[in-house]
């Protein structure tokens, strides 16, 4: 065993912290997170960790600094002596660039894999990751869980999901494995999918639509929506194609840049994300529903502290 559960967080995450404390039923760690006069970064664990089981919670969405004070609090919580660190972030920055595809490009995935172990993580739990072989980055147990079971509640409370009116679309060949794994968790929905190309980063071009999608009511899955043009340029296409309506459900809403507008303009009906990240109002676009994703992470934390498996929850 590893003494007593303790949580805290950065201050990106620093609304999840609270909720996940609530639910499990506890305090969250005194921490401080501030900044030195030129702007660095100072933390400190103002409390005995000593011998604990310490869950450190922080999501590392830009700016980097998000994954800096989690480097640093896991540095912190090592040279206390906690007993075990778990690093828990829900949503895992740089993990779209997962492969050398260009000459002289990083692998930053890796390279972020790299740091959170050598800050001293025991483990890692995170929630739907870009590509599930980035586990395979770590020589520590990554807990991947997926927002699946969220979307299915939420969505089933509202639609029939009837196979002969419902289909879910892949928005690219990069989504098909996680929207073959929403339609059979959905009750065995048909599949289409979106054959998405990007002449440049940031920029989306629907080049053809696999499968029929004729007056059928569809729901796009995706793991991230970034600037919005993917979710929107494949709803463009899918609603060209006959579609009857355009629903979205992506676990991680970044909405960088014009990705407001880029959706408030779009023909997507719903899109529908979970708060793995923080999302200032003005960026938030309208027709959008934000899922809960506490309950599952603190149910995590207390599997992982009582060693109970977790398999439970990644479907
Ligand atoms: C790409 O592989 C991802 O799964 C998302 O489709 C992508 O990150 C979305 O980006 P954007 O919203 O900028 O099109």
């Amino acid at each position: 065993m590893h003494g007593d559960i303790k949580i805290l967080s950065g201050s990106n995450s620093e609304y999840l912290l609270q909720k996940i404390a609530r639910r499990i039923g506890i305090q969250p760690t005194s921490r401080i997170v501030s900044r030195f006069s030129d702007g660095e970064i100072r933390v400190q664990i103002k409390e005995s960790i000593r011998g604990d089981d310490v869950f450190i919670i922080q999501s590392t969405n830009p700016p980097s600094d998000n994954l800096m004070e989690l480097l640093l609090l896991i540095d912190a919580a090592r040279r206390a002596s906690a007993s075990r660190v778990t690093a828990v972030i829900p949503y895992f920055g740089y993990a779209r660039q997962d492969r050398k595809d260009q000459p002289r490009v990083p692998i930053s995935a890796k390279l972020i894999a790299n740091l959170l172990q050598v800050a001293g993580a025991d483990r890692v739990i995170t929630l739907d990751l870009h590509a599930d072989q980035i586990q395979g980055f770590f020589d520590i147990p990554v807990d991947n869980l997926y927002a699946t079971p969220i979307f299915k509640d939420f969505f089933t409370s509202r639609h029939s999901l009837d196979p002969d009116e419902y289909m879910i679309v892949a928005p690219d060949v990069g989504a098909t494995k996680r929207a073959r794994l929403m339609a059979r968790y959905f009750g065995n929905l048909p599949l289409a999918l979106v054959d998405k190309r990007r002449p440049e980063p940031n920029k989306a071009e629907v080049v053809n639509i696999i499968g029929s999608v004729e007056n059928k009511k569809l729901l796009i899955v995706d793991d991230i929506i970034d600037t919005g043009r993917t979710i929107a340029v494949a709803t463009n296409a899918l609603m060209e194609a006959g579609a009857v309506e355009v629903r979205v459900a992506a676990t991680h809403g970044l909405f960088s840049g014009d990705a407001k507008s880029i959706l408030d303009e779009s023909l997507i009906k719903e899109i529908v994300i979970t708060d793995s990240l923080p999302i200032p109002k003005e960026k938030r676009p309208e027709r959008l529903e934000v899922l809960d994703i506490a309950p599952l992470l603190a149910e995590a934390i207390l599997r992982t502290h009582d060693a109970r498996s977790l398999s439970a929850l990644f479907l």
